[in-house]
């Protein structure tokens, strides 16, 4: 029997310590710290020899760069174009890709949709739900189930035996969460459990060539639970993401070894799955037939795609002293920042009145351009005028109150054109070789919000 060992973990870093600490040395967090029980095993060796013993296959050899074929990393094309697009087009042989998102956001659904329409052997390992739940799941995506082998199990040891006998071209592991390595005794979902089930994971993913998908859990503050270390482990990180009250999902890239990370992928779920969707601009502007106030459309770049979406602001009387600030979708802290300016620079009374800020579709959007459309909404919102549905913004704004240029100006304005918008304010910076002719688009040049409050408000 193994010497028991007990280890504290910082659940936020991974890192360890022989005492409880309140605030982690290493990334500054308070109240991470837990205890786990870890046996003592012999050597790193003997924990590989297990069922390396079973496989019999030798271990690597150094190779020079040249003698490497590179018709092995032939990639694996996802029937989905959608996470083909955010892998960077297909999965790599003997990749360890983790998907992390809040529970019931449709990570399970994502993946089983793709072992249910790869025209390829796959081996769905499930240690949330049973065989027949996942049966009752799969008759609502449809697909082809034939060669789909779903395998309820969460022992790492028989999971890689059946992996090896199978040899599929592709592993679902739903989630890494659940799994147990039986050389570790601590529970499934510590820290110490999940890097070591994503370490032996990753050996055989990168001695088989088989490509692993993980499915993670996501801590109440968004970051993928269990260690960061899990992140440097594997060679992508997607994250889906949504509001689980709208249908919309985004696959956003993290971290990807074999791609950019600034892709995306859109999905809407349905009563039969996720549905790609490759024209997110007609579905993220709501539909309305009169003009309301506190409504603008920003013209944004996510990933790569151009996109226009809805931004909401109320502005209300405050009955506290301290008013309320609320945004979803939208950095707060952004939010407060861009009050400041207005108040500061335009003398806009902010400071009295609750402002909540709403962002359509439920959708986080990181691109800065948003905020000349977010500041037309609060305006609008607090001079309770409104602005026309056919009007879209594209503009950062700075700390002086200027509107400062952004990049894919052009794209911008291009899909903001065929969706029939018939003004755009940009940023008068942002004219350098712009050839306004080639639209049918007016486009209008603002410096200051000074002059955007004059030409929509006055
Ligand atoms: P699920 O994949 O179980 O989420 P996760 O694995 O991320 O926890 O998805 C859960 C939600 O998706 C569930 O609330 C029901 C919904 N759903 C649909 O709307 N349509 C479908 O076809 C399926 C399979 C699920
Ligand atoms: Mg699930």
């Amino acid at each position: 029997m193994a010497k028991v060992k007990k280890i504290f973990a910082c659940t936020s870093c991974g890192a360890t310590s022989p005492k409880w600490m309140g605030k982690c040395a290493h990334c500054g967090e308070w109240n991470t710290y837990i205890e786990e029980i870890i046996a003592k095993e012999t050597t790193q060796e003997a924990k590989h020899k297990s069922w390396k013993s079973e496989t019999g296959k030798g271990g690597a050899r150094p190779v020079a760069l040249p003698d490497i074929q590179a018709g092995n990393t032939q990639r694996l094309a996802a029937p989905d174009e959608e996470l083909n697009r955010v892998l960077g087009g297909g999965i790599v042989p003997g990749s360890l890709v983790l998907i992390g998102g809040q529970p019931g956001i449709g990570k399970s659904t994502l993946l089983l949709q793709l072992a249910l329409h790869l025209p390829a052997t796959i081996l769905y390992v499930s240690g949330e739900e049973s065989e027949e739940q996942i049966k009752m799941r799969s008759d609502r995506i449809g697909g082809n189930p034939e060669r789909c082998y779903i395998l309820a199990e969460t022992n790492t040891n028989k999971i890689l035996k059946h992996a090896q006998e199978l040899m599929p071209a592709l592993i679902i592991i739903d989630s890494i969460q659940t799994l147990s390595s039986p050389h570790i005794e601590s529970m499934p979902g510590s820290v110490s459990q999940v890097r070591e089930c994503a370490g032996e994971l990753q050996r055989f993913a990168k001695e088989s060539n088989i490509p692993v998908f993980l499915i993670g859990h996501i801590t109440k503050d968004g970051s993928i639970a269990g260690p960061k270390l899990l992140e440097h482990i594997v060679d992508a990180v997607l994250q889906f993401e949504g509001d689980r009250n709208y249908t919309y999902r985004i696959l956003r890239t993290i971290k990807n070894r074999f791609g950019s990370t600034d892709e995306l992928g859109i999905y809407e779920m349905d009563g039969n799955g996720l549905r790609e969707v490759a024209n997110p601009s007609e579905l993220l502007l709501s539909q309305k037939d009169e003009d309301l106030s506190g409504s603008a459309i920003a013209a944004t770049i996510e990933g790569l795609r151009p996109m226009l979406i809805e931004t909401q602001a109320l502005v209300s009387t405050s009955v506290y002293s301290a008013p309320q600030r609320s945004a979803t979708g939208f950095d707060l802290r952004r939010l407060s920042m861009l009050l400041a300016v207005l108040e500061k620079r335009n003398g806009l009374p902010y400071a009295m009145n609750d402002v909540f800020l709403n962002i359509a579709g439920g959708i986080r959007v990181d691109d800065p351009a948003i905020d000349l459309a977010i500041v037309s909404a609060l305006i609008s919102s607090l001079e309770d005028v409104a602005i026309p549905t056919n009007v879209c913004f594209a503009g950062e704004v700075g700390l002086s109150g200027e509107i400062r240029a952004v990049n894919r100006i052009e794209q911008r304005i291009q899909e903001a054109n065929r969706l029939g918008f018939r003004e755009i304010y940009i940023s008068k910076y942002n004219t350098k070789g712009l050839d306004a002719e080639r639209y049918d688009i007016k486009i209008r040049t603002v410096g200051k919000i000074q002059e955007l409050y004059s030409a929509l408000f006055e």
